[in-house]
Order: C-alpha cells, then structure tokens, then sequence
C-alpha cells in the first residue's frame, strides 16, 4: 500500500546539512534534492573552503532557505542564529565531511558556522567522509573517526573507487541517493525501547564552600550517574543529569546541567523533576553546609588550636521531589551506607517516600565511591533484588532496565 509516509519518508524532519571543502561538495547540490523530494525542510552551511567548490546560491535555491556560512554575519545571526539553527535541526549531515572537518568535530572546535553549530546541538548526526585515499587511511583520520563512532556518532561510508585526484581506494563520498536513504533508514528504525520516556539523574559530589578557598565534599566521582544517564539515553529515554563538579564527559545525547552545592542542585532538581517521568538521585549530596560562608579566607590564629565551624542542614533534595503533589515522578534513591546498610536503606525508603532505593554498601574496597565497579541491593516497596558487583557502565543498563519495569507497573 502507498501511504504519505511511504512517500514522503522525511515529512516534518529538519535535516541541516553542512558540506565541507572537497570536490565531493558539487554533489550536495543533488543531495539536497533528494532530502527534499523525501519531505525533509532542509538547510545548508558551507565551510569557508566548501563554497570554493559550490556556490551558496545554487544551494539556497535548492533548499528555498538562505545557506549559512559565516558565524560572524550578523543578517544571517539575526535571522536564525547558529544556536537556533543548532536546536531547529532534527538531524545534521556532514556531506562531504572532509578530513580536516572530521579533526575539528573530534576535537571539538568551534571554529565556523557548522563546527560551532554541531558542537551546540542535541540532534543525532551523521558524517559521510570524503577525501583521498590515503588521507583517509591515515592514522590521524582513523582514530577520529573512531572516536566519533564511540561516541555514536553516524559514519555514511566512504566508497572505494577512482577518486578526482586519480588514486584509486577508499574515500569517495556515497552517491546523494544512498545518503538520502540512509536518513530515510535512520527516522525508520524501530524505536528504542525507552523512547518517549524523560528521566532526570542526580550524579557527582557537590562543594559546600567555607571561605573563597575551602570547601565541604566528599569522594563520588559521578561515575554511577554518568553511567546510569547514558545507560538511559541508549536505550532511548530523554536524559537530564544534573551533575555537581567531576572530570566526567557528558554521556551522547545526554542533557547536563552543572551544579556545585546542594542547595543548587535543589533548585535544579525541583525544576526539572515535574517534567521528567523518573527522578533518580545518585548524587552524594552534602548533607549540611555552612551556617555562614565567610567572605574572606579563614585565618589560623596563634592563640587557638580548635576551629569551630557552624553547619546548618541542606534541602533533603530528594525527599522534596518525591513530596510533589502535581506532576511527581517516580523516584528513586541510593543510599550509601558503611553498616547497617538493609536496615538504614529501608528508614531511607521510609522516610523519604521513594518508590526505589538502591542500597550501596561503600564499606567493601572497590566498589561504591571512586571505583570502576559497584554493586547494588534494590529494594521497593515489595522487592528486593541484588545486582552483584560488576563494572558501573553494566550495572547502571541493568538499574535502568529493573527501575524502568517498576515505574511500569
Ligand atoms: O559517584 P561515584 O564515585 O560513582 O559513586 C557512586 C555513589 C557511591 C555516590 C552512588 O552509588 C551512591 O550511593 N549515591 C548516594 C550517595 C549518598 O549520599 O547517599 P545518602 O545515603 O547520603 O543519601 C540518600 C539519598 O538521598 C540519595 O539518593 C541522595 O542523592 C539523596 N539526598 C541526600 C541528601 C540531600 N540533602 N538530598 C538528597 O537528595
């Protein structure tokens, strides 16, 4: 049967296309062609070095929507500027995606118009390489495109041919038609199975600060919230982390919103927690803070060998989220216990009317705080179920896939 969808596979998806400098660029012109007979709305942004091959009035006309090119005009920033551009994008392609465009996305930069534009975007993205054989055998080229690959990003061939420059090999970009398909075939894989899901996860340590150079915190590393987040992003769920400070890098199309005290990650929290259908805290938040933050560095003083500082409680930051009365999610809670730990998890269940604990003995080395594996015990309101010591990134697929069937019950 013919349907509009079969049709118009791309109906409704904002692709952005940015085509980099190479010889392959002329072929983006049919490339946006393809994209649009799908029903894609499509915009382009060249590269400096791409509209030597390809002129931005060829693709405006192609597209019906003005090219970008420059990060610093500001008719076209006032427009659609590059963060608007980067939020209104539903998939973004490289096409062609040259070695030396490859190198900045790796790394980062944010040097023109698409690189900048890539790095403020939350869309999923896709490369299609394009550039001489050998340059694209090199060892530089390869381990950045395995790290894009890690970091689940789309790699469209390259194809094995005669190339422009007259090598024969590896490096030319795949036809418009095949690219086109692909994004066809990337919008019609079956959904994941937490897709449509939103979940909001505390995760790290967070500062206290006692004068402009001291400060109250504690040993989480933010591992297991990191692993709990892109646990839940690859299995296709909407991902807030709220992270106190850590050396951590954001997992792929995860949401983080960086906090350092408790009574920030409080405001952040509570913000988020009613729009979000699960509320996991993992972070290791410090239970109390200064009564008083002294505005200039505590001095040691001759006469006196004690320092008595003046604590005063924080927010219970989960207790709160799990006592909304609109919009509460299901919330879940660690507790991070050195003995007693059944007995104090299950006050904490109690007390802070959670649907989920997960009961974290730090007493045993090499689990818990600062390590690569954890183990965890779960209990709810009618279960209890251990997850024996593994590494955090298998553990936290496991929490996410065991909370995920609670909060469907
Ligand atoms: O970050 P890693 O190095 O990977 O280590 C992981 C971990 C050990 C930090 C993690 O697995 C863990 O156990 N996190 C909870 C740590 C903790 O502080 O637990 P708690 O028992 O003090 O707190 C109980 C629950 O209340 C937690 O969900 C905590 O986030 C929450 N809480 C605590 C105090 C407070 N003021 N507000 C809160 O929301």
């Amino acid at each position: 049967m013919t349907t509009a969808a079969n049709l118009l596979p791309l109906q409704g998806k904002n692709i952005l296309l940015g085509i980099s400098g190479g010889i392959a660029a002329y072929k983006s012109a049919d490339l946006v062609r393809r994209l649009k007979e799908r029903g894609a709305e499509v915009r382009v942004i060249l590269t400096p070095a791409a509209s030597e091959f390809i002129t931005p009035l060829t693709l405006q006309a192609l597209s019906g929507n003005p090219v970008g090119q420059s990060l610093l005009d500001p008719a076209a920033e006032a427009a659609m500027g590059h963060i608007e551009l980067a939020r209104w994008a539903d998939f973004i392609l490289v096409a062609p995606a040259s070695a030396d465009v490859i190198a900045r996305i790796t790394h980062g930069m944010a040097n023109d118009l698409l690189t900048t534009c890539i790095l403020a975007a939350n869309a999923p993205f896709a490369i299609a390489p394009a550039m001489n054989q050998q340059m694209y055998k090199n060892i530089a080229t390869q381990s950045n495109l395995a790290t894009l690959i890690s970091r689940n990003i789309h790699i469209y061939g390259p194809a094995a041919g005669e190339q422009a420059c007259g090598d024969v090999g590896m490096g030319r970009m795949l036809e418009p038609l095949q690219l086109a398909e692909l994004v066809v075939a990337f919008f019609q894989q079956s959904p994941k199975p937490l897709t449509g899901l939103k979940i909001a996860i505390t995760a790290g340590p967070t500062r206290e600060a006692i004068d402009p150079v001291r400060y109250i915190s504690n040993h989480s590393s933010g591992k297991m919230g990191y692993a709990l987040a892109d646990a839940a992003a690859k299995l296709g769920a909407e991902v807030t982390l709220i992270s106190g400070p850590v050396q951590l890098t954001t997992p792929a199309g995860v949401n983080r919103i960086d906090v350092v005290s408790a009574q920030d990650m409080y405001q952040a929290a509570l913000t988020a927690a009613p729009e979000h259908n699960i509320f996991i805290g993992c972070a290791a938040v410090a239970d109390y803070r200064m009564a008083e933050v002294s505005g200039q560095k505590l001095k040691k003083t001759a006469d006196k060998n004690e320092l008595t500082l003046q604590l005063v409680k924080n927010p219970d930051i989960i207790a709160q989220v799990s006592a909304l009365t609109e919009k509460r999610p299901f919330t879940v809670g660690f507790a991070a216990e050195t003995e007693n730990v059944q007995a104090y998890a299950l006050q904490k269940l109690q007390s802070k009317k959670l649907d989920l604990i997960c009961a974290n003995d730090v007493s045993v080395a090499g689990q818990g705080f600062n390590s690569e594996q954890n183990a965890v015990t779960v209990f709810g309101h009618n279960l209890q179920q251990s997850l024996t010591l593994q590494d955090k990134t298998t553990l936290a697929t496991a929490l996410i896939q065991l909370i995920v069937e609670q909060y469907k019950k």
